[in-house]
């Protein structure tokens, strides 16, 4: 056997949600906010997503499948809005936030996305889906919990992200983006 062939390239992928330019800034001042609190760091500001499906390292000749995916589901979901508004945290430092009821539509997304990743042979994710966007990682103290100012935005693209890891930490890149649109529903035909 020949130990010397190198394993095939592969591409670390996700899909994700990015904040539109008014939340985005919101989420920085927050995110800052509670890393200075909890001793901890704030993700650069161009990285802060919601990660709706995670795929990890994907072979790079499978890429094409995942666009498709993509694109697909993109075309069956209209724009809708988020609402961040709960900071959450766990015993490892890491503080993000999240909405108090994930909205229809982002659970139809991820649905949609999940149904599939799995139907085109990609490992499936079994634990419940908990969007959240990541705001502090590494935090020595123990982050403030609770309701904070909704940070809002309407939700009308999807994004396909390979991550890298850079000195500095993970650097996020769009590959794609797809603007949500539900085909609307065919006109009633005229009765003759
Ligand atoms: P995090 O922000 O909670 O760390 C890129 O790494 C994105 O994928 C991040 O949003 C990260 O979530 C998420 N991610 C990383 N590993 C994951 C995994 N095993 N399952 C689900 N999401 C993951």
């Amino acid at each position: 056997m020949d130990s010397s062939a190198a394993a095939p390239p592969t591409r670390r992928l996700f899909f994700a949600l990015w904040p539109d330019a008014p939340a985005r800034a919101a989420l920085v001042r927050l995110a800052h906010e509670i890393a200075h609190h909890g001793h901890g760091k704030a993700p650069r500001e161009d990285n802060l997503h919601v990660t709706i499906a995670f795929l990890g390292p994907v072979a790079a000749e499978r890429l094409g499948v995942v666009e498709r995916i993509g694109c697909d589901v993109a075309a069956g979901i209209a724009p809708f809005g988020l609402s961040l508004e709960r900071v959450g945290g766990t015993g490892y430092g890491i503080a993000w936030l999240s909405c108090d009821g994930v909205p229809p539509s982002l659970a139809s997304l991820h649905a949609a996305l999940a149904a599939g990743l799995a139907r085109a042979g990609f490992p499936t994710e079994h634990r419940m889906f908990r969007p959240h966007l990541t705001l502090a990682r590494h935090c020595a103290r123990a982050v403030h919990r609770g309701a904070v100012q909704p940070v809002r935005w309407t939700v009308d693209r999807l994004a396909l992200v390979e991550s890298t890891l850079a000195a500095g930490g993970s650097r996020y890149r769009n590959l794609h983006e797809w603007p949500l649109a539900a085909a609307p529903s065919p006109a009633p035909r005229a009765s003759a």
